[in-house]
């Protein structure tokens, strides 16, 4: 099957992560080596949604040129946002109050009225959900799995989770000298949203003590008794990591930021609540380090810049190869293709059954239960 095509847009939605601007530039090469013109749309949809903001109308040529010399660099060039769902968007109605509203109709028109014909969305669940809810009204479109928490179903990684990860890692290296200086106990607060990736991967390599992810409900008492047990050994420090969205048996998840039409939840706070309890219940010196908005930014790792470039030319051939509807993917040995349904709205947790979960309590580290 022949693609036609001509032009197509690139845009990045959702949290950033390493790795994005690695895909925009093989996405914008591989396009252009086809003679296609390639377009970046500025802060996920807001530039076809809000062309007013934008000096340039909201979208951007993207040549050889100007995806020069950006692979190693953070963030994305085009900028992104997870407050501008086109699904939901929330309306602010003539009495005051919110509606939720689908925008997905002006993107569709934008996309004829401008001869592109295929959308290349680089995203996590949020941005694959509205580019599946895209194909499903007709639009050419591919995903590209982005998210340093790595919480998207049928890709074995996604492209930002590795630079997380070693970031975190090394977080831990140099807490352990400061820790074990002051005989103290560091808690380290890592994102994820409901996953345990970050945590897990980072908390295993950097040699934690306990580890305390949303998979593995924990008891506060237990890892209260971890370091009790350091303790009786003359290891006075002890190093805890904890995901935000991890919770108590007994209790809740805690929540910074209530969900708002089109905006999930915002999660945080689970570190200074634990860490207060093991203070009280071991009588040590606890810290508290969240490591927050650090882990979205920096340089991608060598593996995630790799992956988003294979991704990003990934995403062109299946373009050229007539194919929409689907999610570039991590199998092995090679990249893949699985249909946007079976990814849109599929959280993939941390599977208890993993060998890396069993590697951490073979290793002896407290998952709190
Ligand atoms: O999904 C990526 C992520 O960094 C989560 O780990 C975190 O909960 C969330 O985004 C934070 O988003 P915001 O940019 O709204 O602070």
């Amino acid at each position: 099957m022949t693609s036609h095509i001509r032009r197509i847009a690139v845009c990045t939605g959702g949290g950033d992560a390493p790795g994005l601007n690695a895909v925009i530039r093989a996405a914008a090469i591989a396009a252009a080596n086809r003679g296609w013109e390639c377009y970046g749309i500025h802060d996920g949809f807001n530039g076809i949604l809000f062309p007013e903001r934008y000096p340039d109308g909201g979208v951007v040529r993207l040549t050889r040129d100007s995806v020069r010399g950006i692979a190693h660099l953070g963030g994305t060039i085009l900028g992104t946002t997870n407050k501008g769902n086109p699904l939901h968007f929330p309306l602010k109605m003539p009495d005051g109050t919110m509606r939720d509203t689908d925008r997905t109709n002006e993107i569709l028109e934008f996309f004829a009225r401008k001869e592109i014909d295929a959308l290349i969305s680089i995203g996590g669940d949020g941005s694959l959900t509205i580019a599946h809810a895209l194909h499903q009204k007709g639009l050419r479109v591919v995903g590209v799995p982005k998210t340093i928490d790595n919480d998207l179903d049928k890709t074995f990684t996604t492209f930002g989770f590795d630079s997380a990860v070693a970031f975190a890692t090394e977080c831990l290296d140099r807490l352990h000298s400061t820790a074990e200086s002051h005989q103290r106990v560091m808690v380290v607060e890592v994102m994820g949203r409901y996953a345990g990736w970050i945590a897990l991967h980072a908390g295993i390599s950097g040699g934690a003590h306990a580890v305390l992810i949303p998979e593995i409900p924990f008891d506060v008492d237990k890892v209260a008794a971890k370091i009790g047990a350091r303790d009786g050994e003359g290891r006075m420090y002890s190093l805890v990591v904890v995901a935000e969205g991890a919770e108590p048996i007994h209790g809740h998840r805690e929540i910074l930021a209530p969900a708002e039409i089109g905006h999930a939840e915002r999660l945080g706070g689970v570190g200074d609540r634990i860490a207060r309890v093991l203070a009280d219940r071991s009588g040590k010196d606890v810290r508290v380090v969240v490591l927050g908005h650090l882990l979205r930014g920096g340089s991608p790792t060598s593996f995630d810049r790799l992956a988003a470039m294979r991704f990003g030319t990934a995403a062109v051939r299946a373009l050229d190869e007539g194919q929409s509807g689907i999610m570039v993917a991590l199998g092995f040995p090679n990249v893949n293709y699985v249909a946007l349904e079976e990814v849109a709205g599929r959280m993939k947790g941390v599977p208890l059954d993993s060998d890396t979960v069993q590697t951490g309590r073979d290793l002896g580290i407290c998952f709190g239960d």
